[in-house]
């Protein structure tokens, strides 16, 4: 993520400052077109993404294809299905982290666990889960709460390249102080060690947290709810849409909740000012985890 907002500094210097108001007007629709044509070749919704997020990622694929406008983008992607994949990579956005924001996953175990140990079968959505780190940072949890055997864990991304490598389990070992530290601070019960396998410059996280655990392709924009849950996680992928879009997105997981199921956002996201957010009260405001009261 921080190599595509340096992407910014490239952009057009005159559209950076914003003083030439009817290129920037142009570039907006020429944005337009590249998102509705994505949309309706490809299939993918990006028309209300949040518009600053999709400038600087749009740019950056524009010079890494060696080209230098909108409209030439436009003209690659519809004719160039690895270049949509490539642009795909860039829109979706997959920075992530075991245990990030440890204090979310401390929050989870002493507030949102009790309640599911009163529930004989827990059913849990990850939407948007990237490549898969949350997941594991919760079957880790669940596994330490005696929970896991009862619950059937979900996690869904719009990109398949992000699933594959969520599947595989593998991960790159420089990222084990961070890991580890982050563990410890999340409340983990064990050593963050016992769970993983090293091997070269990876580890491999042991067989039996992906037990449980179905991957699968979905898009929060176009397909519609396929299953009721106890516990919706979707941590950081409502701040790159618009108001419209996160309600739509909001409607969707309300549709899928449980009566007193528990919806855990991101740091810099909320339910409270969305078409549905009287449905909810919240758990721990801090943390962004709220339970479905009506
Ligand atoms: C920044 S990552 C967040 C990963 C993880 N939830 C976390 O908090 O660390 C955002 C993820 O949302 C996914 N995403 C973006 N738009 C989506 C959509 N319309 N449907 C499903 N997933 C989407 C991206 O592919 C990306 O993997």
């Amino acid at each position: 993520m921080a190599a595509a907002l340096h992407m910014s500094e490239k952009m057009p210097e005159s559209l950076s400052l914003a003083d030439d108001q009817e290129k920037l007007d142009l570039e907006l629709i020429e944005i337009q077109l590249l998102t509705e044509g994505i949309y309706r070749h490809h299939g993918f919704d990006f028309r209300d993404y949040s518009l600053p997020s999709m400038r600087r990622r749009i740019w950056k694929r524009i010079y890494a294809e060696g080209l230098s406008t909108v409209a030439g983008l436009i003209e690659k992607v519809l004719h160039d299905s690895s270049c949509m994949e490539r642009l795909l990579l860039d829109l979706s956005i997959n920075t992530t982290a075991m245990f990030r924001d440890p204090t979310f996953y401390l929050a989870f175990r002493r507030k949102v666990v009790p309640v599911l140990h009163t529930y004989p079968y827990v059913r849990i959505w990850h939407a948007g889960c990237s490549t898969g780190e949350e997941v594991y940072s919760m079957a880790i949890l669940l596994q330490e709460e005696s929970l896991y055997d009862r619950c059937r864990i979900y996690a869904t991304d719009i990109n398949e390249a992000v699933l594959q490598k969520a599947k595989s389990g593998i991960f790159p070992l420089a990222t084990m102080q961070e890991n580890t530290a982050n563990y410890i601070a999340a409340g983990g019960t064990g050593t963050f060690s016992e769970y993983y396998t090293a091997r070269y410059d990876h580890f491999i996280f042991r067989p039996s947290l992906r037990e449980n655990v179905v991957f699968a392709q979905h898009n929060l924009v176009t397909d519609a709810s396929f299953n009721i849950f106890n516990v919706i996680l979707c941590r950081n992928v409502l701040i790159y849409f618009n108001s419209v879009l996160q309600d739509r997105v909001q409607h969707l997981f309300l549709d899928s909740m449980e009566m007193f199921g528990t919806l855990g956002l991101g740091r810099k996201e909320s339910v409270r000012f969305t078409a549905v957010g009287d449905n909810y009260e919240e758990v721990d405001a801090d943390e962004k985890i709220y339970r479905r009261i009506r």
